[in-house]
């Protein structure tokens, strides 16, 4: 149980990746708050996980309330020791249908709430001198978007920015800042948002010929908050079934 003892926090806790990482998350020993705006669907997961899950509904969108939802939990809890920013909004607009509107709410989601929420469990990371921040990218970070349109790649891309800044600025007081970039993870995300041709086209170029499992994100996640990871900072974990060779 190498995470007895410790708090996480994971953003877009209901949501087909957020389960499977509160899920193993609770299963290390961590007792896990999970963010979402969908109360109904974290409370349903606390209901399967047990008392080392803590449901919070809040919409990411709304700095203030986020802020004020990510405080009252420090209260409760002292600190977050592993916080995941895996909480993402999807859109499949290139750029000349990318309005301004639909940019900035993206954005709010996939990048403001994670520097929000980062800004809000450092402090405490720091007087304890540790901590774990993992963000949930994309492949679209790098690969520019095959089917996610560009507010989301440059989301994506921001993220792992943020990612690598963090790590710089926090690595000499024990906390350590590293990224995840899965392509194509079976969730609610990839099955009801992407149209069936493009499944098909997108599956047959993964050389391992299937999508990625939560389960698989999760195990990821796992592995960067545990203690053993400590010297791996401002790295990101390529998860895409060999789709950057294709
Ligand atoms: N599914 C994939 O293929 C895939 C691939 C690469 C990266 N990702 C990334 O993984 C992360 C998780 O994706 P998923 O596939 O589980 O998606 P999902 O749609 O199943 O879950 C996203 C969750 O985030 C929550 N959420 C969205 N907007 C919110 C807001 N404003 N406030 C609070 N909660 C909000 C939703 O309620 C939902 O529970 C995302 O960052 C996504 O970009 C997914």
């Amino acid at each position: 149980m190498e995470l007895s003892g410790r708090t996480a926090l994971v953003t877009g806790a209901g949501g087909g990746i957020g389960r499977a990482i509160v899920t193993t998350l609770a299963a290390a020993g961590a007792h896990v708050l999970a963010f979402d705006r969908d109360l109904g669907a974290v409370e349903k997961l606390a209901d399967a996980v047990g008392a080392a899950c803590e449901p919070v509904g809040v919409d990411l969108a709304d700095a203030s309330a986020l802020r004020a939802a990510a405080q009252s939990a420090i209260a409760r809890r002292g600190r977050v020791d592993v916080l995941v920013n895996n909480a993402g909004v999807l859109s499949p607009h290139k750029l000349a249908a990318t309005t301004l509107e639909e940019w900035r709410g993206l954005m709010a989601v996939n990048l403001d709430a994670a520097l929000l929420l980062t800004q809000a469990v450092v402090p405490a990371m720091k007087e304890a001198g540790w901590g774990r921040l993992v963000n949930i990218a994309s492949y679209a970070w790098k690969s520019g978007g095959l089917t996610a349109g560009t507010a989301y790649s440059v989301s994506k891309a921001a993220l792992v920015g943020l990612t690598y800044s963090s790590a710089r600025e926090l690595a000499p007081a024990g906390i350590t800042a590293n990224a995840i970039a899965p392509a194509y993870v079976v969730s609610p995300m990839i099955m009801e948002q992407l149209s069936e041709e493009d499944r098909q086209r997108q599956l047959a170029a993964i050389p391992v010929g299937r999508f990625c499992e939560p389960e698989e994100v999760a195990h990821a996640v796992r592995f960067l908050a545990s203690p053993l990871s400590g010297f791996m900072t401002g790295t990101v974990i390529d998860m895409n079934g060999g789709l950057q060779f294709g």
